[in-house]
């Protein structure tokens, strides 16, 4: 996938209310093109703020995890898309992709989340599966790819397993970024930019180092340039 470094980032903006969001946006100005909105700014005013994103030129990334019977996936999605947003997460059960990726309009693509990364095999026996992660986060990559999905959201480390089994055209979505010497707070599967673009990533997505930053432009240049240094 060709794109420019800065276009690789994508800052989460988890933050209270969209005051908060918008004063974050202003202090990151040209330094970031792409954000994150997630359950926390969606659900306190988020959703409304992101085609004010949009029309300012930034790209719009709603990470609301998506997962219901088909025809309620398939009508929300169409209302998505008439916020603008270029990306949306869904869970990845075949009904609910299949229902989102023909129902997408626009500039907006499916991304899919395989596996919760707070799950272990533990928590997925819990749940009733008889599969261990590696086991479902390829079953249902697979299942991604056949249905057409436009990309996964995975950590760096299973980017590496994932890539071979999408092949190159799915986008790969990866939190749990950490450029070295920044704290690692609740991620525990974490790798810097340099290694997320080394192991096949196509986009980074950066909350806290950047956004508790004592400079989050500062932190988010520096993302940008390691992102350019870095090989694939
Ligand atoms: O602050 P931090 O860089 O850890 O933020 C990562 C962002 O990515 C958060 O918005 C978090 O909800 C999200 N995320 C994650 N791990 C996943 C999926 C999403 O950290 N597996």
């Amino acid at each position: 996938m060709q794109l420019e470094p800065r276009q690789r980032l994508i800052v989460a903006l988890d933050v209270p209310s969209v005051e908060a969001a918008r004063a974050m946006v202003a202090r990151l100005g040209d330094a970031v093109e792409f954000y994150k909105i997630g359950y926390q700014l969606a659900f306190a005013g988020g959703l409304a703020y992101a085609p004010v994103l949009v029309d300012a030129g930034k790209r719009v990334f709603l990470d609301l995890k998506l997962h219901d019977i088909g025809n309620t996936v398939a009508e929300g999605v169409r209302s998505i898309a008439r916020l603008g947003a270029s990306f949306l997460t869904v869970h990845a059960y075949p009904q609910t992709m299949h229902a989102a990726v023909a129902a997408r309009e626009g500039n907006l693509r499916i991304l899919a989340v395989t596996v919760l990364t707070s799950y272990d095999d533990a928590d997925l026996a819990a749940a009733g599966y008889d599969f261990t992660v590696p086991e479902l986060v390829g079953e249902r990559a697979a299942q991604a790819r056949d249905i057409g999905v436009d990309g996964l959201v995975c950590s760096a480390a299973e980017a590496a397993n994932v890539r071979p089994i999408v092949g190159p055209g799915l986008a790969l979505v990866t939190p749990g970024i950490r450029p070295a010497g920044t704290a690692a707070g609740d991620q525990k599967r974490i790798a810097t930019p340099s290694l997320a673009i080394a192991a096949g990533v196509d986009y980074l997505v950066v909350g806290r180092p950047i956004i508790a930053a004592a400079d989050p432009k500062a932190a988010a240049e520096a993302i940008v340039e390691e992102i350019s240094q870095a090989r694939n």
